[in-house]
């Protein structure tokens, strides 16, 4: 039961998980979820062979992994039959000096359980090294792509986007996108295929066992699905409140000599003190509900497991199943909410994926500026600039902003531009230049 608490602990799916950056209250939803993944699988489409083998590797990977607690459990069956017969021989008068152990069958058991802890482990190597590649050949196309996109967008573009929107398309999106194709997707296919993997060990072991244990993971699932949200909310709190807070130190430091010339420092302290309250009742009301997962969960799955030993235990009394079956069944139980839990956040991950690709789709689907590369030949005339009856807005939709702008310049002719604000200068030179 103890070591029953100690995996339960490891699981990513526990409150951790949870938090305020794993939450799936914060995590931001793409518009079009099918079409961008569809889209960015077509990335992929050059290296299927290699995706394929990945696939493959990850499966075979979890099934070899999911082979190893029955057979193991043999050679528990193995030990527990010797130790039988030994008590059998000494009840019945025999002098022995040694258990009658199936030495033999026990080694060839512990032989095969080591192939195949390093068949799996060979896999998985081989599936994380194709995949690294595959991962990285996507991004540097899909980096290629954005950048040659960007060569091309008009200067309207870059006026009505920031820098940093930009910049975090080029590198936070990018990034996110390399690593959930680097690690998150094979932990998808591994996580799946260790769940069927498991299920069916569970299956073959006994069916009343399993359906016990179906029973109680949706049990578990299901409170997490109503405690989880609840802290949610007070995680998010806590995020806001303590975005409040910073801002507040910052102002009342950047300012500090402000606030001491106008004899701040009370009211400053009050609103500071009345954020870090409210900092407070959030964080602490978010980390107990969140606290709460936990024993709840080890709670259930302990209920579990109880169930299992004792279903287990009478089927072992009555001969019906082998004891290793039973032992091995406990570590199937034990690994049967890895998965599920692993599958619940890595949903999260994919869909911050899917928005991220889709913010770099969007750019890569921007209007193209039309193509005004080809020069113009210098004209030998009196007059080398010349507006002529130009009209002009920056958006379709508005208002123009030049209906009939004429204006001759003739060479070495000095022109001043001058209006208020807003009048069109920039604008005039951004034509000139050939900006729009
Ligand atoms: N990239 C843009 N997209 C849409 N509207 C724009 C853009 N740039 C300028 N405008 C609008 O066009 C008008 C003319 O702006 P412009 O910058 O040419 O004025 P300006 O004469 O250079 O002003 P200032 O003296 O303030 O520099 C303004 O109403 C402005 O809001
Ligand atoms: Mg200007």
């Amino acid at each position: 039961m103890a070591e029953n608490n100690k995996t339960t602990q490891k699981h990513p799916g526990g409150p951790r998980g949870f938090g305020p950056h794993g939450g799936s209250g914060l995590v931001e939803k793409p518009k079009h979820f099918w079409p961008t993944t569809k889209r960015l699988f077509g990335y992929m489409k050059k290296r299927w062979l290699a995706v394929s083998f990945v696939v493959v590797f990850a499966i075979g990977s979890a099934i070899f992994q999911a082979q190893t607690p029955k057979i193991l459990g043999k050679a528990t069956t193995q030990i527990y039959e010797g130790v039988l017969s030994g008590a059998a021989e000494i009840k019945a008068g025999m002098h022995i000096s040694t258990l009658p152990m199936n030495w033999d069958k026990i080694i060839s058991i512990v032989i095969e359980v080591i192939v195949l802890y390093i068949l799996a482990a060979i896999l998985s190597f081989a599936q994380q090294f194709i995949m690294t590649r595959v991962s990285q050949h996507t991004v540097f196309d899909l980096r290629r792509d954005l950048k040659n996109k960007m060569r091309n967008l008009p200067i309207s573009y870059y006026d009505t986007h920031s820098n940093g929107d930009i910049m975090s398309r080029a590198t936070n999106d990018m990034d996110n996108i390399s690593s959930t194709l680097q690690q998150n997707l094979t932990q998808l296919i591994t996580s799946i295929a260790t769940f069927f993997s498991i299920l069916w060990m569970m299956i073959s072991i006994s069916i009343p066992l399993t359906l016990w244990v179906l029973i109680i993971v949706p049990v578990s699932v299901v409170i997490i699905g109503i405690v989880a949200p609840r802290s949610q909310k007070y995680f998010s709190d806590q995020q806001r409140h303590l975005g409040l807070l910073n801002n507040q130190i910052e102002e009342t430091y950047a300012g500090y000599t402000i606030v001491r010339a106008y004899n701040h420092e009370d009211k400053e302290r009050q609103s500071f003190a009345a954020e870090n309250d409210q900092i407070y009742k959030a964080s602490w009301k978010a980390q107990f509900i969140s606290g709460m997962i936990m024993p709840l969960m080890t709670f259930i799955n302990n209920l579990g497991y109880i169930g299992i030993a004792i279903l287990g235990g009478i089927k072992v009394a009555n001969g019906k199943i082998p004891i290793g079956d039973i032992q091995a069944f406990l570590q199937y139980t034990d690994q049967f909410s890895q998965p599920i839990s692993q599958i619940t956040n890595l949903t999260n991950q994919i869909q911050s994926t899917i928005a991220s690709a889709e913010r770099i789709f969007q750019v890569l689907d921007e209007p193209e500026m039309k193509n005004n590369k080809q020069n113009l030949p210098v004209k030998k005339e009196k007059e080398i600039i010349n507006f002529d009856h130009v009209q002009f807005g920056y958006n379709p939709n508005d208002e123009l902003l030049m209906t009939d702008y004429n204006l001759p310049v003739k060479k070495g002719e000095i022109v001043a531009i001058v209006g208020p604000t807003g009048a069109g200068k920039t604008t005039m030179i951004n034509l000139l230049e050939r900006f729009y």
